[in-house]
């Protein structure tokens, strides 16, 4: 089993990376986030509970994300891999993590570093051609705070650990993929 963690603060690009390098390598891409807006979206209960959080670009409680993510990982148990994209963002989830997968492959953690005034720019684009909900200027502020205050610490955890890669962000995302895929082999 072969598992990576794409890494980065909002806008990095882990969604776009995340989705190439499962096809490519034919694992499965768990999103926090839009499994998260799939619930929104349906307003089940846990929809309707983390819909304000989500907005306000807060995180969402370590308890329902990680709840997500262990029922993703049991209800998968032939695939080849995940890579995960947005969880874990809190060491509670970085524990978690290693927990469900101690058995199986620790996960790599790819890193993409973007500079905030290109975050912004790509997160601004996106908010006036896509029009997601926490694209807006003030949810996009707090979101990279959210990230610097509780999220960011973690390179540190996994770089003590010797399982971080940073790769640079900028550029197209044919060559962004293809630095983390010369890191991944
Ligand atoms: P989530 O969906 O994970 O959002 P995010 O981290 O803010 O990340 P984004 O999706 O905005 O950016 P990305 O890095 O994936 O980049 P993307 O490829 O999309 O989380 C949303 C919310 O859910 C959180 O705020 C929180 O409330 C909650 N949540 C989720 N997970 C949680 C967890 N584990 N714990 C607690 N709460 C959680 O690209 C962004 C844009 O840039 C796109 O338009 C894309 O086309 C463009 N782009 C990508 N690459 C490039 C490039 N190289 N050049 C130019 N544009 C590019």
């Amino acid at each position: 089993m072969r598992n990576y963690i794409i890494f980065g603060p909002p806008g990095a690009g882990k969604g776009t990376q995340a989705r190439k390098i499962a096809e490519a390598l034919n694992l499965t891409h768990l999103s926090t986030g839009a499994l998260l807006r799939e619930e929104v979206s349906h307003q089940t209960a846990v929809g309707q509970r983390v819909q304000d959080i989500m907005a306000r670009g807060e995180l969402v409680d370590d308890n329902i994300v990680d709840g997500i993510i262990k029922d993703k990982i049991e209800n998968n148990g032939q695939v080849a891999g995940f890579v995960f994209d947005g969880y874990p963002r809190t060491i509670n989830q970085a524990n978690h993590l290693d927990v469900l997968l101690a058995a199986k492959a620790l996960p790599l953690i790819l890193n993409l570093e973007v500079s905030d005034d290109e975050l912004v720019r790509r997160l601004r684009l996106r908010g006036q051609e896509v029009g997601r909900a926490d694209d807006n200027e003030e949810t996009i502020k707090n979101r990279l705070l959210v990230y610097k205050q509780q999220t960011q610490p973690l390179l540190n955890h996994y770089g003590d650990q010797k399982r971080l890669i940073s790769v640079d962000g900028h550029g197209q995302v044919d060559e962004i993929y293809q630095r983390l895929e010369a890191q991944m082999n």
